[in-house]
């Protein structure tokens, strides 16, 4: 029989467990190579050194604990056992494949599709790829993406979810934070979502490869967040500025008209903040 684990006000929820996952993926099973860990130190890091050995397309890790859980720029990210969900996936693509541009964009989409098909309500999507709900984060994505002068470009998808958080818990400090226990009556057991989620994400992922950000670029502005409001961005690599989110390119590229015109601010470079 699976192990239990008891997270948030009692609330019991199956350990994860490599055969379930298996199971509820159904005929995608066979796309996944799927580890599950008791304690790892990041997700993402640990799945990079597998990829780096030669782990296969479509490696997934998923650990009960994570000590050292990274978020966007240099944030931690920190997680609860039992009530958060925390996985990396490895997608290789082919040799020839331009920088996956927008491609976290587009895993945004994804996870945001496979929650609203569980029946999250209310799920916006915040350049370049914070998953919220009332304003407030239920999950945050980090893709790293890797490539040598010989070897065929990866990325390690990494995904932190939080199911049944504590009060006050912010596994980022940066945004206040929700879970799923507060959108669902009946949450799905962790092995469930892991499984719906990777079915979403390998449907979209291989729509990435052939068509690109375009594909995904009106169900990413179907559900933007702050998409009008005025915003300030930051990043390690330029001043701060503010302005007002009026779009995303074509390549996911976000568009912020400032008081010196528009400037287009590329995927995965700078980070989005409502100002009070
Ligand atoms: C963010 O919002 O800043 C991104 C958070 C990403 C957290 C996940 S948890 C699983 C994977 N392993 C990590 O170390 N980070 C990602």
């Amino acid at each position: 029989m699976t192990p239990m684990i008891i997270a948030r006000q009692g609330r019991v929820d199956e350990a994860l467990d490599a055969d379930r996952i298996r199971a509820a993926l159904g005929a995608a099973g066979s796309r996944f190579n799927i580890i599950v860990r008791e304690r790892c130190i990041s997700t993402n890091s640990e799945l990079r050194s597998l990829a780096e050995a030669g782990a296969a397309h479509g490696s997934v890790l998923v650990c009960e604990e994570q000590s050292g859980g990274r978020g966007r720029r240099g944030r931690p990210w920190r997680s609860v056992r039992g009530g958060s969900l925390t996985f990396s996936l490895l997608w290789r693509f082919p040799e020839v494949a331009a920088a996956p541009v927008g491609l976290s964009l587009a895993i945004g989409v994804a996870i945001a599709r496979a929650l609203g098909d569980l029946g999250v309500p209310g799920l916006r999507l915040k350049w370049p790829n914070d998953v919220l709900r009332s304003g407030r984060k239920l999950a945050g994505i980090l893709v790293e993406l890797a490539s040598g002068a010989r070897a065929a470009p990866f990325a390690v998808i990494g995904v932190g979810m939080n199911l049944a958080l504590p009060r006050d818990f912010d596994p980022t400090g940066a945004l206040d934070a929700t879970d799923i226990a507060a959108a669902l009556a009946r949450p799905p057991s962790r092995n469930r979502l892991l499984a719906d989620l990777l079915k979403n994400l390998g449907a979209d992922l291989d729509r990435f490869s052939s068509e690109g950000f375009a594909a995904f670029r009106s169900d990413w502005l179907a559900r933007a967040a702050w998409m009008g409001e005025r915003v300030r961005l930051s990043s390690e690599f330029a001043e701060p500025f503010e302005g007002r989110l009026v779009g995303i390119d074509p390549d996911g590229a976000a568009l912020v008209l400032g008081d010196d015109g528009l400037r287009r601010i590329a995927s995965g470079e700078l980070s989005l903040r409502k100002l009070l």
